[in-house]
C-alpha cells in the first residue's frame, strides 16, 4: 500500500476546487450562493458581481429559475439528501442552449448549518453525439431492411409490368380492359417508384458520379419546376457564388434531392412565401441551404424525417422524399440536417465534400 503524506488539505482546498474542470456550487440552506469556483466563472460567462450574494435563482437576471430543479434542491436541504444525475435543457443568454446534467448533496456544517454542494457537467455536445449515433444506427438498420424489400420487389415487379403492358398494347382503346390494364399500369409505376426510392435509401443505386457544378443541379431542378411554384404564389430567392467549388456526384439524383426538398416546402407554405436557396464553401464541402417560411415541424417529429414512410400528409404523402435524399447525400460522403420551428419555417442543410 502507499504511504501518504500527511498535509493539511485545507492550505490548497480553494486551489483544488479551481483546478477542476466542472463547475461547482455551493449553496445555504436558503438556496443563497456562497461558493463558486472559477470554473463556474468560465463556464456561464459571470462576474462576481453577478453572483455574489445572490440567490440561485437569481442567477443570471433570474435564468437560474428553473423550477424543477429549485424543488430538487429544497427538497435535498430538507431531507438532508443528494440527488445524481439531473438533466435539464436551458437557454443562457451568455452561452446560448446547453444541456447541463447537476449533481448535488446537502453537507452538515454543524450548529444546525447546512450546505449544498452541486457540480454541473456540460453535456451538450456529449448527448448530441449520442442522438446522432443511435439515429446513424436507427437509420443503418432500416437501410438494410428497404434493400432487402428493393432488391426482392424489383425484378417481378418489372416483369409484371412488361406483361401487363404487352397486353395494353394489344388492347383496342376504349374497352374496359384496356382501361382497368391502364389502371395496373398506373399501380405498378407507384410501386416502382417506392422501390425506386427505397434503393436510393438503401444506397444500393450505381448510378455513375462525375464532377458536377452544384450551380447547375440547381438552375435545372428550377428551370423545370420555378413555374409551378410561381403559379403557388411561392418565390425563390437565391444566392448561388460563381465561386462555388465543383462536387463529386450523380446530377439526376442530386436533382431528385432537391426536388423533393422543393416540393415538402410548396406543400408546407399554404398562402403564398419564400423558399431561399443559399450555397457557400466551407473547408472541405459545399453548404447548400434551402430555407422555408412555410408551417413548420413539430419538435417531436424532428427525429423521424428521414425514416422511410415517415409522413404526416394523409394520401398526398409516401413519406420517401427525405428518405431518399439522405441516402443519396449519404452516397455522396455528405450529411444533410433539418432544422425547424413550428410556426416559423425549414432549413435543410446538405454538406457535400469538394471534388478531388
Ligand atoms: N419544409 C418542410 N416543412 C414542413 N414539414 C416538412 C418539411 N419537409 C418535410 N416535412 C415533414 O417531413 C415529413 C416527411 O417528408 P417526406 O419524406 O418528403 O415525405 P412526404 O412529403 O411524402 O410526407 C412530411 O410529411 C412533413 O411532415
Ligand atoms: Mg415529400
Amino acid at each position: 500500500m502507499c504511504k501518504m503524506k500527511k498535509i493539511d488539505i485545507n492550505i490548497f482546498k480553494e486551489d483544488i476546487l479551481n483546478t477542476i474542470r466542472d463547475p461547482i456550487l455551493v449553496l445555504d440552506s436558503d438556496l443563497k450562493v456562497i461558493y463558486v469556483n472559477s470554473s463556474f466563472y468560465d463556464k456561464f460567462k459571470l462576474t462576481p458581481d453577478e453572483i455574489d450574494n445572490k440567490y440561485v435563482c437569481e442567477l443570471g437576471n433570474g435564468e437560474w429559475d428553473i423550477p424543477e430543479l429549485r424543488k430538487l434542491l429544497e427538497e435535498i436541504i430538507h431531507t438532508k439528501t443528494s440527488f445524481h444525475d439531473f438533466k435539464f435543457q436551458h437557454v443562457f443568454s451568455n452561452i446560448g442552449k446547453r444541456i447541463m446534467l447537476i449533481n448535488a448533496k446537502v453537507l452538515d456544517g454543524g450548529r444546525d448549518e447546512k450546505f449544498i454542494v452541486a457540480t454541473l457537467e456540460d453535456v451538450t455536445e456529449k448527448t448530441k453525439l449520442m442522438e446522432a449515433s443511435l439515429q446513424a444506427n436507427k437509420l443503418a438498420v432500416i437501410g438494410q431492411l428497404s434493400s432487402g424489400i428493393a432488391h426482392g420487389l424489383s425484378s417481378p415487379l418489372t416483369g409484371i409490368y412488361n406483361f401487363l403492358d404487352a397486353y395494353f398494347k394489344e388492347e383496342p382503346e376504349g374497352t374496359i380492359r384496356h382501361h382497368e390494364l391502364k389502371l395496373m399500369l398506373d399501380a405498378c409505376t407507384y410501386m416502382n417508384n417506392i422501390v425506386k426510392n427505397l434503393s436510393l435509401f438503401a444506397r444500393t443505386t450505381t448510378d455513375e458520379f462525375k464532377k458536377i457544378s452544384l450551380a447547375d443541379v440547381i438552375d435545372s431542378t428550377l428551370s423545370f419546376t420555378e413555374r409551378q411554384f410561381i403559379a403557388s404564389n411561392i418565390f425563390f430567392a437565391k444566392d448561388i457564388p460563381d465561386e462555388i467549388k465543383k462536387i463529386k456526384g450523380n446530377k439526376s439524383q442530386l436533382q431528385h434531392v432537391l426536388l423533393n426538398i422543393l416540393m415538402n416546402s410548396k406543400e408546407a407554405i399554404t398562402a403564398g412565401g419564400e423558399i431561399i436557396i443559399k450555397a457557400r464553401n466551407s473547408d472541405n464541402s459545399v453548404i447548400l441551404e434551402i430555407t422555408d417560411n412555410g408551417k413548420g415541424i413539430p419538435k417531436q417529429d424532428l427525429p423521424h424525417l428521414f425514416e422511410p414512410f415517415f409522413t404526416t400528409k394523409d394520401e398526398s404523402g409516401t413519406g420517401l422524399g427525405l428518405a431518399a435524399a439522405y441516402g443519396i447525400v449519404k452516397n455522396h460522403r455528405g450529411e444533410i440536417k433539418v432544422e425547424s420551428e413550428e410556426g416559423k419555417g425549414t432549413r435543410v442543410i446538405i454538406t457535400l465534400p469538394f471534388a478531388e
